[in-house]
């Protein structure tokens, strides 16, 4: 029977008699004295065997290799002082071991040492492939644990303060409009018709509110078919909520309140409320991004209206086509960052393109004061106009200025990428901070010029500001996310819940009256028997523990995740299936394999 977790052993257990399991992380032999590094998901303790004190083991000890699987049965006893390890918890004792079992060996040569001593770093296909023996190092089951205290910090604060209940919704479900493709599944019992798997529970949420059960949360699983990036999964997990009878401001401090709580029970982190707010247009304006990273500064200056009536024809016609001149200023960015970088081939500059860019001019504050320019910018800006740009940008000796200029969303986007990457470089971002902050007032709908339509923004069950309702195209949305050091940790808003302002949002983006009704008559119609007034929010789960983690990706903190190519290494999903199971989905294939 277990006493006790290796991890758990201190020296107030000096004397004990113990018993154990755990992997064999390492064996080292000392002349004759064997050392047995033992593991479990608490952590290691160190296991002594040797021919005098403990003979009844030492065989089966030296017989011991990495992973294997043992019981141990010893005594707790102080380490000698010149061998106190401070760097564990456990490093004050030792278990000199009077019986070890081994209950299951390792038969073929392990893919990678997964010893947690062992820092070399294995590559992730390995690991993803092995993730079995991946989640036995202490990194990733650490980040395993974190999560469970952080999903049992959250049931706790929803349940057991704020009264919400925790409802399941279906899987096997109708596509939910969250603008990413939906994966889908043939019905065999409905030939020719499929289900889609949900990208997020929010029709059943509201539906949820329509059956009166005012505070609803879920642990819900959500699909995509999107492509991948460091903080995106096919399948990934949302903490969803929805509430009635709540307004901005109430749904807003609930959530604070419940972020400070997770802080605090996991972190021990008291978070300062409230959480600071920009509104989508002063969130654009200074950072040129709806998730904008506010632990440093770097902020953008628009300087439209000075170099609208320049010579520089690049920059007049920009603004005369109703596009926009912005700057990124960087201190001290002058000796840095070389022309080189700058012009086309450099990085700087290929950063930019990426977002859209065609080119990236520039001022230079020298050391002495003096403005250096290159290229056409050089001759077509007056002097005057010169200096107007340096005060608002409150440039100085030593400032780099770099323009972007063109459509608002193109010089936002590339001005917000070149505005990270000098953060990171010129190490202006303090991986201690912890800045949250609330984006609000976003627009109800952005241009989709692929399809050449209204999109809605969030989604299009979010409800217009009651001010902005003469003109639904460009009102503003009661929508608010939540940024956290730069990633969108949440995102929600409150809901329409009148049958004819959501007939307003369809028509606006595209949806004829038929396809509203084919695709959402079900909520339409449910909004006509007494829909109470209600909002939400969902977190993203993975990101909020990849970001107390101290992570860089989501798939560190999720068991099993996919690869970018949305592939299960372990399973080798997805895979093909039988001609047989195809026929009685009443699905063909269209597919040719290249030969
Ligand atoms: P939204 O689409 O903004 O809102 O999603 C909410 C949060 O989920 C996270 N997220 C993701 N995480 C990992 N991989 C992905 N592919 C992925 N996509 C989104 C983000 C995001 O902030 N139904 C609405 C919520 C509501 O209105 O209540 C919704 O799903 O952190």
């Amino acid at each position: 029977m277990r006493t006790h977790y290796c991890g758990e052993l201190r020296k107030e257990h000096i004397g004990e008699t113990v018993t154990f399991y755990g992997w064999v992380d390492r064996r080292r032999d000392h002349g004759g004295v064997i050392f047995l590094d033992l593991r479990d998901r608490s952590g290691i303790v160190q296991i002594v065997s040797d021919p005098q004190r403990t003979p009844d083991s030492y065989e089966y000890a030296n017989a011991l290799r990495n992973e294997y699987v043992v019981e141990i049965t010893g005594r707790v006893t102080q380490r000698p002082e010149e061998s106190l390890n401070t760097r564990i918890p456990t490093g004050e004792v030792e278990i000199y071991a009077d019986k070890i079992e081994l209950l299951n060996a390792v038969r073929k040569q392990l893919p990678f040492q997964v010893s947690v001593a062992d820092t070399e770093t294995v590559r992730e296909d390995l690991r993803l492939k092995y993730r079995y023996l991946d989640l036995r190092r202490e990194r990733m089951a650490q980040n395993l644990q974190l999560r469970h205290q952080i999903v049992k910090a959250m049931r706790r604060y929803l349940e057991d303060l704020e009264g919400f209940i925790e409802v399941e919704t279906p899987i096997l479900t109708r596509s939910t409009p969250e603008g990413a493709r939906d994966y889908v599944l043939p019905s065999r019992v409905n030939p020719g018709e499929w289900y889609a798997l949900p990208q997020s529970p929010q029709l059943f949420k509201q539906l949820l509110m329509v059956s009166g059960l005012d505070r609803y949360y879920q642990i819900a699983r959500c699909f995509r078919d999107e492509d991948l990036r460091a903080d995106r999964q096919p399948e990934f997990t949302q903490l969803d909520m929805e509430m009635s009878f709540m307004s901005q401001e109430e749904i807003i401090e609930l959530n604070e309140n419940l972020v400070c709580h997770i802080y605090k029970t996991v972190k021990g982190i008291e978070l300062q409320r409230p959480f600071p707010r920009l509104t989508y247009a002063e969130g654009m304006e200074r950072y040129g991004s709806d998730k904008p990273d506010t632990r440093y500064g770097l902020e953008l200056v628009d300087v439209s209206d000075i170099v609208k009536d320049s010579s520089f024809k690049v920059f007049r016609d920009t603004v005369t086509n109703g596009g926009i001149v912005k700057i990124l200023p960087i201190p001290n960015g002058n000796d840095v960052i070389s022309n080189v970088r700058i012009k086309p081939g450099g990085d700087l500059f290929k950063e930019a393109s990426e977002a859209g860019a065609k080119g990236l001019a520039f001022i230079r504050v020298r050391d002495d004061g003096e403005i250096d320019t290159i290229g056409a910018i050089k001759d077509n800006l007056s002097e005057e106009q010169k200096q107007e740009i340096l005060r608002r940008t409150d440039a100085k000796a030593g400032h780099l200025l770099l323009f972007g200029a063109g459509d608002a969303a193109t010089v936002n986007k590339t001005l917000d990428r070149l505005r990270q990457a000098i953060a990171r470089e010129f190490g202006l971002i303090d991986p201690e901070k912890i800045n949250l902050v609330w984006i609000t007032d976003f627009p109800m709908f952005e241009w989709n010029a692929d399809e050449k339509r209204l999109e809605a923004l969030h989604h299009p069950f979010t409800a217009p500001h009651p001010d902005d309702l003469s003109d639904l195209k460009t009102a503003r949305a009661q929508a608010y996310d939540l940024v956290l050091n730069g990633v969108e940790v949440g995102g929600g808003s409150l809901r329409i819940y009148q049958r004819e302002i959501q007939q307003q949002v369809f028509e606006a983006i595209g949806l004829s009256p038929e396809e509203a009704q084919n695709k959402f008559g079900f909520l339409l119609e449910a909004f006509e028997y007494g829909t109470p007034p209600h909002g939400g929010i969902a977190y993203g789960l993975d990101r909020l523990v990849m970001l107390l983690a101290g992570e860089e990706s989501i798939r560190d903190v999720i068991a099993f995740p996919k690869t970018q190519q949305a592939r299960c290494l372990l399973t080798d999903a997805p895979s093909s299936v039988d001609a047989k199971q195809l026929k009685e989905l009443h699905v063909a294939s269209t597919y040719k394999p290249k030969s």
